[in-house]
């Protein structure tokens, strides 16, 4: 079968979005747009809308779980809403977290928690945070066949060590920052995430790398940008980070639903005739 090469966003893949793809896009200079879902509606939406490449992020902690950050999210929680996403989408190159202190003890465990993962979820890649540290267990995840997305920058796992959602890469952190980029393509790693760096940081690493990068709070010299898709929607209530655009206000149109539906309860006007069964 030839492969097939169309724009990643835009064209029309008859099949899910592969890593290579991506390589390709890459090759081609094209930028691409990626989004977070948890759920079956919102993986339908973004999948049909032509989004290349969607996360289950362990932000549901804070997006589904009601939890204040990422830590406390445990990777039986993440399954089911991978498999969600998984099953609601047909093109969409689909990628897990692995939550916090699901590989954090090194390799072994690392890879453990990804097959576990892969097997019961149906997503085609993993991701999980950090830089130098988790190098050997990109490299091991990849060779046992295992496509690893990688995340550095602000790693929101970090939050307490790091001393809350700080911008990173400046000053001498900088060299630090890129040498773990370039570490964890050698390592095998097909793209990675930037997240909370300074836009001359990201736009080296987008340079010195063959795979793609992904920012978030990155600046615009990055292949792809992502967005938790709460914040792209305008879902999320309360003060949001300098890097979010909202593009919507669902939360503003699901609240004027909702008193609607109430008013015609309270006044008798729902159920109409229309509605009911006779
Ligand atoms: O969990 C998540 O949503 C993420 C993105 C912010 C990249 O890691």
């Amino acid at each position: 079968m030839t492969h097939e090469t169309v724009p990643l966003y835009g064209g029309k893949l008859s099949r899910r979005v592969s890593i290579r793809d991506l390589r390709t896009a890459k090759e081609r200079g094209e930028r691409w747009p990626m989004l977070t879902s948890y759920d079956m509606y919102t993986a339908e939406i973004f999948d049909a809308a032509g989004i290349p490449v969607l996360l289950v992020g362990d932000s549901a902690g804070n997006n589904v779980y009601a939890h204040a950050d990422t830590v406390p999210v445990t990777v039986d929680e993440m399954i089911p809403l991978a498999r969600a996403v998984v099953r609601s989408t047909s093109r969409a190159l689909v990628v897990c977290d692995l939550p916090f202190g699901s590989y954090q003890q090194g390799p072994e465990q690392a890879l453990e928690t990804s097959i576990r993962i892969m097997k019961e979820t149906g997503v085609q890649a993993v991701k999980f945070e950090g830089g130098l540290p988790v190098v050997e267990s990109v490299r091991r995840i990849v060779e046992a066949g295992i496509p690893v997305m990688a995340h550095v920058g602000f790693t929101p796992q970090s939050v307490n060590a790091l001393g809350g959602y700080r911008v990173q890469g400046r000053g001498a952190d900088a060299d630090r920052l890129i040498e773990s980029a370039l570490a964890l393509e050698e390592a095998g790693a097909f793209a990675v995430v930037l997240e909370m760096v300074t836009p001359q940081v990201a736009a080296e690493v987008t340079k010195r790398l063959s795979i793609p990068t992904i920012g978030i709070g990155a600046g615009p010299d990055v292949d792809a940008q992502v967005l938790v898709w709460q914040d792209m929607a305008g879902l999320r209530e309360g003060p949001l980070p300098r890097f979010v655009k909202q593009y919507g206000d669902l939360r503003g149109a699901l609240t004027d639903a909702t008193k609607a539906f109430a008013d015609d309860v309270v006044s008798g006007s729902f159920p109409a005739e229309e509605h009911t069964y006779h």
